[in-house]
């Protein structure tokens, strides 16, 4: 089973879209998935027409909160074959508070995923559009992140930040994520589009999708039909290049091998601990936008820079996490 989570601190860069029609072509291809709606805004459950106050979600899985707890594996819908969805509701939002103080409080995904029954082949965790415990718990519980890249150089901003994040994850917990970034919204005709395109092929190296998901409008009239793209057009673009998506997520030579985290090292406070990190370095290695050209962006002075960065997360399976074989500890 892998864990997929689909992350970007930024709002509409496709992290939704992402989610439901990656998780849908990969059920068309005969893989069974799980997609949890991690978001309270809910909107991969709405995209499903799947009521969003649905009695028991995501929520009730993950709050300590014992009269409200729920199983995973009983409030995940089925939405068609191959593909379930444990959906979210509004409450959710509530979780971000209620986990602040609580001991291992970012596991608490982690070990839901753990407990499904179901033999699932995916699961494709859709997170909300900011860095907090959910998120954390997304990033506990995957062995692989998708960061997709709408055409704005925002988008590209708090990529920084989750990287530094996942940077932490690995040195400090010896938790390795394979990350890698997701061009969406690609508008082929314009000359600005082909410039970030590049540049941001040229500082992630191997670690962008060669799929590049372009504009089309089909994506965006699916939302309002509750249905992914390829069960309301399969001939759109937009299916075409999720099922490209999913046959190289699914090529062998992209086979991932987990190897497991290291022993005893203290996970509880890692969040607080980001948190302060991102608030002293964070902060200065986020470049200030410029005025307009996708140039200057990238010759601002980086505290941190990309291709450093990218060196720090790509997995090395002979190194800090397949030292110590814990496979206890090993979410997969
Ligand atoms: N490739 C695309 N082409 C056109 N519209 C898209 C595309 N990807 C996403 N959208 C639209 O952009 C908006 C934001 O996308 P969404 O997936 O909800 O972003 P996020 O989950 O990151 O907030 C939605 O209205 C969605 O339908
Ligand atoms: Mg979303």
């Amino acid at each position: 089973m892998k864990v997929i989570a689909v992350v970007n601190q930024k709002g509409g860069c496709g992290k939704t879209t992402t989610s439901i029609n990656l998780a849908s072509s990969l059920s068309l291809k005969g893989q069974k998935v799980l997609l949890i709606d991690c978001d309270p805004q809910s909107h991969a459950t709405m995209g499903l027409k799947i009521d969003a106050d649905f009695e028991t979600n995501m929520y009730h899985v993950m709050t300590t909160r014992e009269d409200e707890q729920a199983d995973i594996n009983e409030i995940t819908v089925h939405i068609k074959d191959n593909f379930h969805l444990a959906p979210s509701g509004i409450i959710l939002s509530g979780i971000e508070q209620e986990l602040a103080e609580v001991e291992g409080r970012e596991n608490r995904l982690m070990q839901a995923v753990r407990a499904l029954k179901q033999p699932y082949d995916y699961v494709i965790i859709d997170c909300p559009p900011s860095i907090g415990h959910l998120c954390f718990n997304a990033l506990r519980a995957c062995s692989e992140v998708i960061i997709p890249i709408d055409m704005s150089l925002f988008s590209l901003r708090g990529v920084t930040k989750l990287l530094e994040i996942i940077i932490l994850f690995k040195s400090e917990l010896g938790h390795s994520i394979k990350t890698r970034a997701l061009i969406t919204m690609y508008d082929f005709r314009t000359r600005y589009s082909r410039q970030v395109l590049e540049k941001v092929r040229e500082v992630f190296g191997d670690n962008v999708f060669e799929t590049v998901i372009r504009y089309n409008i089909r994506l965006r009239e699916t939302v309002d039909y509750g249905l992914p793209v390829g069960d309301y057009d399969k001939y759109s673009i937009g299916h075409k290049d999720y099922e490209k998506l999913a046959e190289e997520i699914t090529a062998p030579e992209f086979a991932y091998i987990h190897t497991g985290n290291p022993k005893g090292q203290n996970v509880g406070d890692i969040l607080k601990r980001t948190e302060t990190y991102i608030d002293t370095v964070g902060k200065s290695s986020i470049p200030q936008m410029p005025e307009s050209e996708p140039e200057d962006f990238f010759s601002c002075p980086v505290e941190s820079s990309y291709s450093g960065m990218i060196e720090a997360i790509t997995n090395d399976p002979h190194g800090s996490a397949a030292q110590n074989d814990d496979s206890a500890d090993d979410p997969l």
